[in-house]
């Protein structure tokens, strides 16, 4: 059974929610598809406090005692997921930044590597691309993001037929791309900068071994440390993306130590 986790960032059932729902009634046309919608209005799912624990300790040193840890269990069991959100403010809504910010833990340890997803934008006019691109970033803990987005300006209804048309012909391509990306098991290869992220991470972590302890043990248990391993899962990488990445990677390592040295040099002098 394939199963869609939708994550719902507006604090009412309106136009992300109908968007979010023709995609849901065009997948089920396609096959055996299992929705399952996480409002985070409703989540248990509180503020960040800026500790950093998660990124430092791990995600379990969180204080925050909520429901962080099942809503990663949630989303892991998803073939596919939805981020849906309306555009508030040229941005995506607070409920959805809170989203991000309480698994940016998952931006230094990725791991969503199995689940498709697809990115889902209303406004009232401007907007959708900056909140599309702002969501994009998921594609750095891992998800698959080859599905793309759909956004579009929602008019006050009634609308004319070419604006219901037009929602139709956008629900029904993203569910197809969705629905199509699900049953791969394959994953593209990684973009040029997804290239970048996986190198700067390994030359920073390997370095940075004392301060970012978490961080270190992650990439070491799953061999990721590794000068051939060329990104987190077994896919083919361009190559000339990954000398550039490579490149990018010696920099960062040289500079971590350069700093360290000068760190050491300076507690000496006192
Ligand atoms: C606080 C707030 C801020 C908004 N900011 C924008 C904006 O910057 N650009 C825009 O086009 N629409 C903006 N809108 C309109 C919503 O994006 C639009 O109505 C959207 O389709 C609502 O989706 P929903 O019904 O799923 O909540 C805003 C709405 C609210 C309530």
């Amino acid at each position: 059974m394939r199963r869609v986790l939708a994550i719902m960032g507006s604090p009412r059932k309106g136009d992300t929610w109908h968007l979010t729902q023709r995609i849901e009634a065009e997948m089920k046309l396609l096959g055996d598809v299992q929705f399952d919608y996480l409002w985070l209005r409703d989540a248990d799912l509180a503020t960040c406090r800026g500790c950093c624990a998660c990124f430092l300790g791990g995600e379990e040193r969180c204080p925050l005692d909520d429901d962080r840890a099942e809503i990663e269990g949630r989303i892991l069991s998803a073939n596919g997921v939805i981020f849906a959100s309306p555009v508030y403010a040229l941005g995506m809504t607070a409920l959805m930044k809170n989203l991000l910010d309480r698994f940016a833990y998952a931006l230094h340890r990725p791991r969503f590597f199995e689940q498709k997803a697809l990115i889902v934008v209303s406004a009232g006019a401007a907007g959708v691309k900056m909140t599309q691109d702002a969501l994009a970033s998921v594609r750095y803990m891992g998800f698959d993001l080859s599905p793309g987005r759909v956004g579009l300006a929602m008019l006050p209804k009634p609308w004319t037929r070419a604006e219901e048309r037009q929602v139709e012909v956008r629900t029904r391509n993203a569910a197809r791309r969705l629905f199509r990306a699900m049953e791969r098991k394959t994953r593209p290869a990684p973009s040029f900068m997804e290239t970048c992220y996986f190198r700067v991470q390994q030359a920073a972590f390997q370095a940075n071994r004392e301060e970012q302890p978490a961080d270190y043990e992650y990439f070491a248990e799953r061999g990721w440390f590794n000068p051939a391993r060329k990104w987190y899962v077994d896919v083919p990488v361009n190559p000339l993306y990954d000398l550039i990445a490579r490149g990018a990677a010696s920099a960062v390592r040289r500079q971590v130590v350069a700093r360290q040295r000068a760190l050491s040099a300076e507690a000496g002098e006192k």
